[in-house]
Formats: C-alpha cells, structure tokens, sequence
C-alpha cells in the first residue's frame, strides 16, 4: 500500500478498479472529480469502460450518466464514450470522441454553467447520484480528505452520492495540502443561503480537506499516475497581437482612472489566446496582480514565479506536462500563494461581481452587434461547452471576447452578421478583440456596435460584405433599433456548408 491512506477503515476497502467498476448498475448516474485534466480518476473509468463494453458484447443494455467538474482526459471521457454507454454527460466536456458522440446523439449532453451545476445536483433536477467517484490525494487518519489537482464538484458529489469511491493517487504531491479551501455552508439551498464572505481574491473561507460519511465508502483504488494535459500551442503572431491589444486597452483604462494600477482580479478563459494574454502580462508593465478564475495555466504560474501576481484563486489546474511537473516538485511553496475553491465558489457570482473580475474568453464567433456564440459549430455543432464563461462575462467588471479573425484558413470568418448560436448576448459582452484590433462596445448602441466591430475586430476580406450586410439590413429594416435581413442573416453559414467557404 502507498502510505497515503492513514485511516484504518478505509484501508480494508482498498480493492482494484475491476472490482471497483463491478459495483457500477445498468442507468447510474455517477459524479467523477475532474477538472480541464487535473484531478480525475485515473483506473476507475476505465475499467468501467471494459465492463460496459463486456456487458454491450454480451448483448445487455449498459449505460451511465457521466457527471464531472468539467473536461477530463482521455481517460475518462474518451474512454467511456468509445464505450456508447454514456447516456447523459454535464456539465462541460471537451474530447473528441465526447464531442463525436454528443453530436452523434449517443450522449445527450447538458451544457451547463459551472457555477450552476452544485445547486441543480442538490434541488435534485438531474436525477439521483448513484455515486461518486473522487481522485484524492490522501487520506487522513480522522478519514478526512486531501483533494488533488483539482476541486471542481467534489464537495456536491461527495454529499450527494448514494456510494462513493475513492482514487488515491500517489503520484499527486503531498505539498497541496493546504492549497485547498472547501467552503461548506455554499451547499446551502434557499431560503437558507448565507453571504459568501470572499472580499479578496486570497480570502480562506473554509477548510483544507473534503469530508466524506465513510459508511457511503464502497472502495478505495490506489494509483500512480499523472494527469494528462495537452500543451499550449506555441504563441503566434495572431495571439501575440490579441494580447497586445488587450493590455493596450488595460493600460489606457488605469489611464483613464477607471481601473487601479495593479487593475483587479483577473480571470483568464481556457486555450491559447487567453494562455497568451497571460504572457503578454509577463512582459506588461503591471505589477502586484490578483486572480479570480477558474482555472490556473502555465502562463498563470509563470506570472507567480515572476512576483507579478501575488495570489491567483481557481478550482483547478489545466497545465502543460511540464508545468505540472514544476508544479508537483514546488507545490507546498505554491500553495502560499494558490487557492483551490469549489467550483461553486471559485465561478460563483458574488465575489466575481463585488471584487469586479475582469474576464477574458475565448470564443467561436461573434456577430456585429456583440452577441457571442463560445459554443456551436455552424449552429448544430457542439464543440465544448459554455464552461464558466458565462458566471464570469455576466457578473465580471467588465468582459472580453478574444478569437482569430478568421477559422480554417480563411474560410470563416469569425465575425458574422448573425451568430448561429448565442451564449453571451449582446448585453453581457463589452470588449471584442481579434489580431485586427478591439471594439470597445461600452455605451454603444447597436448600429454604433456594427461599425466599432466591422472597422476593428473583421478581417479585411470580409469586412466589405460585412458593410454591405449592413446597407441591406438598414433598408430592409428601415431605421428599425437593430436592423437584420433575416432572409440572409445566416447566409454565411449557409454558403459554408454548402461550398465551404462563407466567401461569395
Ligand atoms: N466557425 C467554425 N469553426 C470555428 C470557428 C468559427 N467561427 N472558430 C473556430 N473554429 C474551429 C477551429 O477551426 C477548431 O476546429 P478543429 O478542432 O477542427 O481544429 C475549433 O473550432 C476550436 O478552435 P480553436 O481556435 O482551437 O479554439 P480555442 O482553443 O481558442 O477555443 C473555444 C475556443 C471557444 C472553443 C473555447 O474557448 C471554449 O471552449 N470556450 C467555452 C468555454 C469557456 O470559455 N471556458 C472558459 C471559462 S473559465
């Protein structure tokens, strides 16, 4: 046995992740630990993974809910939706073979807001939760638990799961206990709900270890592996140039006296472009930086290291294989400086509205009054999810959109007369920015937007038809508060499917 598990009862559970899985029935709904790759079991999945595929090969009906923080890893989601045996997925997702069976209607998918998800778990919306299943990092000798790399819906799973089990992964460093804050009093329904007294991004609320009732305990798996992340994409020019744009824009707010000089919270979405901006800061002129997010990035630790943000708040890491080992090595040091929440606290309203976070994310396209789509593919294509993106462009103090100007070469433009799907519309959206420059979208009316987008954000190649849109949608529409032509509004997307270019 590893050492990690310092309490007697839980150590006459430990079993293999073969029996483990063999505990699973046909139509559970199961809550995974897991966060953009950190912190979800890593035997467990697949193992049940094998015992589905035996049950289909034996001509049996086996499917589960597959219920998480957010995106996994291979692992997990890859594995089990190879299976075809996962009927319901929540609430973000972000594997291909997920996203091929989402959109293949194997897997009906609920995309839902992060900060959401706990309380829809305890008003008993999605259906029961047969059980849990939690990477730890140790257990303690009160039978107390440390979590790993990531929180996410730990707490919700493990106070509401029928059964839990445990993966106590060896591989996770010891050095996080104390990183954590679990905040307990947040499960609170109403009318019983109480203030979340969080005023600073480095505000402890709570406790270190997650509680579990250990008559639920049905098995503990020991493991010894790493988390999975991919790693970011080198910077490019047009990253590069998005997060130039955006730190002009952040010096000449402080200029203008309407953001302090070491601005405020930050909270950076997940991808290249927001791991850019983070580099971008690295070389900035800021100083004494706070974040407020969900997830921490290489370019989040590599600011830590340089003494530019003194404290950075989240409910996870999503880090190249290198920086999670730099991580691993120095993570008791980190952990003066890191704070792992819920993810109910982490992307929860209040603080990100009362602290004032500015949020930049990543997203599909936008049209040219300011709606953003982060979600869908040509309107019916489901690529990841909304994630936390909405807790923080809702309630941040204001909210940035960053995309290339262009996808697949050219052939789409990302800036469109009407997005194919909304998740932030046009009141939630106040900066837009691609490498062609940034729309300040504050106090604008909707014609006003179109030309602030059109003129700043458009690639050249589109920004004709774009005005042309615009002349036909003024006539059509006739001096109407948001002019469309609704017969060619979509006409973009349409011409793409069809021919594979938006282009004329
Ligand atoms: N139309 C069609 N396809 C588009 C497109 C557009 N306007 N823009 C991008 N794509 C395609 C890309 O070509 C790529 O396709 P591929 O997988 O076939 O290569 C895919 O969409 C992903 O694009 P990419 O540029 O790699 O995306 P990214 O890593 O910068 O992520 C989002 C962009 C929007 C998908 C991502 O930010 C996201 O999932 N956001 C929602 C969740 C979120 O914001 N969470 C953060 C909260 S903390």
């Amino acid at each position: 046995m590893s050492g990690r598990i310092h309490n007697e009862g839980f150590r006459s559970k430990v079993m293999s992740a073969a029996d483990a899985a063999a505990i699973v029935e046909n139509g559970w709904n199961i809550g995974f630990s897991g966060f953009t790759g950190s912190g979800y079991p890593k035997a467990f999945p697949v193992a049940l993974a094998e015992r589905i595929t035996a049950a289909h090969e034996a001509g049996e009906e086996f499917k589960v809910g597959v219920w998480t923080g957010a995106s996994t890893a291979p692992e997990l989601d890859g594995a089990l939706a190879k299976t075809g045996g996962v009927a319901n997925r929540l609430p973000y997702q972000s594997d291909p073979d997920m996203r091929t069976a989402i959109n293949k209607g194997i897997s009906n998918y609920t995309d839902i807001h992060l900060s959401h998800t706990g309380m829809q778990v305890s008003q008993g919306f999605l259906g029961k939760l047969h059980l849990a299943v939690v990477e730890v990092t140790a257990i303690t000798e009160d039978g107390e638990l440390v979590p790993s790399s990531s929180v996410g819906m730990n707490r919700t799973y493990l106070d509401h799961a029928e059964k839990v089990i445990l993966e106590v992964n060896e591989w996770q460093s010891e050095g996080l206990y104390g990183m954590h804050d679990i905040y307990y009093p947040i499960g609170a329904l109403p009318p019983n709900r109480v203030p979340l007294p969080i005023l600073a991004a480095g505000d402890r609320i709570g406790q270190n270890t997650l509680k579990v009732d250990p008559e639920k305990v049905v098995a503990v798996i020991e493991t010894n592996d790493h988390d999975r992340n991919t790693p970011f994409k080198p910077l490019d020019d047009d990253s590069l140039a998005i997060a130039g744009y955006f730190l002009d824009f952040l010096g000449n707010e402080v200029k203008q006296g309407r953001l302090p000089e070491n601005l405020l919270p930050l909270q950076s979405g997940v991808g290249n472009i927001a791991n850019a901006v983070l580099a971008g800061l690295l070389e900035g002129p800021f100083e004494n930086l706070t974040s407020y997010t969900e997830v921490i990035q290489d370019g989040m630790v590599d600011l830590l290291d340089s003494g530019k943000l003194t404290v950075a708040s989240a409910t996870a890491f999503s880090l190249s294989p290198d920086a999670a080992k730099r991580m691993n090595e120095k993570a008791a040091d980190y952990a003066k400086k890191i704070i792992l929440r819920p993810q109910d606290v982490s992307n929860h309203p209040e603080p990100i509205r009362r602290m004032g976070v500015i949020a930049c994310n990543g997203m599909i396209e936008a049209d040219i009054y300011g709606n953003v789509n982060s979600t869908h593919i040509m309107g019916s294509r489901m690529q990841n999810g909304i994630g936390g993106s909405g807790d923080f462009t809702r309630n941040g103090f204001f909210s940035a959109f960053v995309t290339p100007s262009t996808a697949k070469g050219g052939a789409i433009s990302a800036i469109v007369p009407m997005v194919s799907h909304v998740d932030h519309t046009e009141h939630d959206v106040d900066v837009i920015i691609t490498e062609q420059g940034l729309a300040d979208l504050r106090g604008l009316a909707p014609r006003q937007r179109a030309e602030a987008i059109i003129e700043n954000c458009a690639h050249p190649d589109y920004r004709e038809p774009l005005r042309e849109y615009v002349k036909l949608a003024a006539t059509k529409a006739n001096g109407l508060h948001t002019p469309h032509d609704l017969a060619t509004s979509l006409s973009w997307h349409l011409r793409f499917l069809e021919t594979g270019t938006m282009k004329a």
